[in-house]
C-alpha cells in the first residue's frame, strides 16, 4: 500500500507493521576522486573547484573511525577516476531486506548523467556480497536510491520522497519488490532536493526534520507517524545539513556540527550524539547520511 495523505493514514498503525533489525554495517567509498565540477544542486552553487583535497580525505576518515567507534562494521567499495560524486554511496541503490528476508539491492536511475555511470560499481559489489541485484525496468522513471527513500528505523515500511531527483512512479515496485507498504512525501523546496537533506529518521519514533521542505500535507503526514519530532530551521538544515544525520541502534546520532540547542534535545531524547565534520563534502551538498550506505 501507498500512503500520500494524513487522512489515508487514519487506521495506520507502525506497531502493526513488522520489526526489522537496526543496520550492523554499512558501505562507504573513500573519496579519492572526490570533486565539484558542475552543479547538480543549490549547496553546489559557487563551490566548483573548491574542494580541499586532504581535508576532505581527513573528514572521510575520520567520519569512518567514528562509525567503527560506535560499533559498526564498515566495508568499502573501490572508488573509480572521473566520478567525482561516487563518495556519496546512498544514492546509487536502494538496500534492503525482502518479504522472505532475503537482501535486495535495487539499482538507482540518476538523474545526472555523470552519476549514471557511478552504478555499475556499485551492481557488481552488491551482486558479490550475495545480494539480489534488480534493475526496475522502466528506466525513465527516476530514482535516486538511499537518497529519496529511506526504511523506518525498526519497521519494514519505507519512506518514499517524490522531488527534484526521484518521481512517485518508483514506490509501487518498490512496494513490490520489498513487500512493504511506503509512505510518499513531497519535496516542494529546491535547497531540499533528496529525502535525506531533510528528513533524518533516528530510531522508531524520533526525527529531525525541516518543515519548508515538505508540502504542508506531506508535513502532515510525518507529523502523523511520528510523535517525537524535532523541527529544525531551514537555516541550519542548510548550513550544517542537520537533517543528513544518521541514527544507529536506536541510540546514536552521527551529524555535522550544529547548533548546541540541537545537541541538547536530542540528549533529553537519550541519543548519544558525535558531531563529526563533513564541511568538504556539505559543499557537494551531502553529509554524513549519504556519505554511507547502510547494509542488510
Ligand atoms: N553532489 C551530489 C549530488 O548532487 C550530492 C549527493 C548527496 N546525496 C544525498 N543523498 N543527499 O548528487
Amino acid at each position: 500500500m501507498i500512503y500520500r495523505s494524513k487522512h489515508e493514514l487514519d487506521h495506520f498503525k507502525l506497531s502493526q507493521i513488522k520489526s526489522s533489525p537496526y543496520p550492523q554495517a554499512v558501505l562507504m567509498c573513500p573519496p579519492d576522486f572526490f570533486d565539484i565540477v558542475d552543479v547538480k544542486n543549490p549547496f553546489m552553487a559557487a563551490q566548483i573547484g573548491k574542494v580541499d583535497h586532504p581535508a576532505s580525505v581527513q573528514q572521510w576518515r575520520s567520519l569512518k573511525t567514528c562509525f567503527e567507534s560506535i560499533g559498526l562494521e564498515v566495508k568499502t567499495i573501490e572508488p573509480e577516476l572521473g566520478r567525482e560524486d561516487m563518495v556519496f554511496c546512498a544514492n546509487q541503490t536502494f538496500v534492503g531486506l525482502n518479504a522472505h528476508g532475503g537482501r535486495v539491492c535495487v539499482l538507482s536511475h540518476m538523474k545526472h548523467a555523470s552519476r549514471q555511470k557511478e552504478v555499475a560499481a556499485f551492481s557488481r559489489w552488491f551482486q558479490k556480497e550475495n545480494y539480489q541485484v534488480l534493475q526496475i525496468e522502466n528506466s525513465e522513471i527516476g530514482f535516486e536510491g538511499g537518497g529519496d527513500a529511506l526504511w523506518h528505523p525498526g519497521r519494514h515500511l519505507i519512506w518514499g520522497g517524490v522531488g527534484p531527483r526521484t518521481q512517485r512512479e518508483i514506490y509501487p515496485h518498490l512496494s513490490e519488490v520489498f513487500g512493504a507498504d511506503v509512505i510518499e512525501v513531497e519535496l516542494v523546496n529546491e535547497n531540499f532536493y533528496h529525502l535525506d537533506t531533510c528528513l533524518a529518521l533516528l530510531d522508531e519514533t524520533t526525527a529531525l526534520v525541516c518543515r519548508e521542505a515538505f508540502s504542508e500535507a506531506s508535513f502532515k503526514v510525518i507529523q502523523k507517524i511520528i510523535p517525537r519530532l524535532v523541527v529544525v530551521s531551514a537555516e541550519d538544515t542548510s548550513q550544517t545539513m542537520v537533517c543528513n544525520a544518521a541514527g544507529f541502534f536506536g541510540k546514536h546520532v552521527v551529524l555535522h556540527p550544529t547548533s548546541s540547542a540541537i545537541y541538547e534535545q536530542l540528549n533529553r531524547l537519550g541519543f548519544r550524539v558525535h558531531p563529526t565534520n563533513t564541511g568538504e563534502f556539505i559543499k557537494s551538498g551531502g553529509s554524513v547520511f549519504c556519505l554511507k550506505m547502510s547494509l542488510v
